[in-house]
């Protein structure tokens, strides 16, 4: 059975990933701090298709509680009240950060990614970093790392069936 995804975070990023998730028919709970933007990402989506199992929430806890992996896609600054809030419910979760960086070669980010593990200290805790064009566009290669190699064989796949190109690395700065 498909995992349940809570996707934290609906403005660009979470989103586009909620788009490649609901067609590939994933149930996705969707919360923003902004409810009318869960709303209308959810009402958006659903109008694309009858397999689209999609529901907005007004509760990030019951989101996460619910679901089998985690989606962080709130601002990096956002991220830490974010984790403590569903620290509870995110024990032995996957938990997938969409992550902030100019490129794969900037070291300082491996820093923040160790912050969220220590905030989500229970959690299995995966980086996803899509390669933006030169006009900024994404495009379909994405960066992934973590320490857990279950957790990121579980990524590779998700974002294999939305059409992304998974590449796993060491760390930022390899
Ligand atoms: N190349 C890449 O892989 C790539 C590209 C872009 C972004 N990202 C990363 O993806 C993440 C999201 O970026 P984005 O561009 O999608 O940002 P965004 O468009 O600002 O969307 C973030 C959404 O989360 C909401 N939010 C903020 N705090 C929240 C909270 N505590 N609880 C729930 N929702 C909250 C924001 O609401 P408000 O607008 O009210 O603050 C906004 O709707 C960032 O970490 C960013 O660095 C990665």
């Amino acid at each position: 059975m498909k995992p349940t995804i809570a996707i934290i975070g609906s403005g660009s990023t979470g989103s586009a990933f909620a788009t490649r998730l609901a067609q590939q028919a994933y149930r996705l709970l969707l919360f923003d701090q902004d409810s009318s933007k869960a709303q209308t990402l959810a009402k958006n989506l659903l109008q694309t298709g009858h397999s689209v199992d999609v529901e907005a929430t007004d509760c990030k806890v019951t989101a996460c509680w619910e679901a089998d992996v985690l989606i962080l896609a709130v601002s990096e600054s956002a991220k830490k009240a974010v984790a403590e809030q569903i620290q509870q419910v995110a024990t032995c979760k996957l938990v997938i950060n969409l992550a902030t960086l100019a490129g794969p070669d900037q070291a300082t980010n491996t820093h923040a990614g160790e912050e969220l593990q220590q905030w989500l200290p229970n959690s299995k805790l995966v980086h996803v970093w899509i390669a933006p064009s030169k006009n900024g566009t994404l495009l379909d290669t994405a960066f992934i790392t973590g320490q857990h190699e279950e957790a990121i064989a579980t990524v590779a796949d998700l974002l294999t069936v939305s059409t992304l190109t998974p590449i796993v690395v060491e760390d930022w700065s390899a």
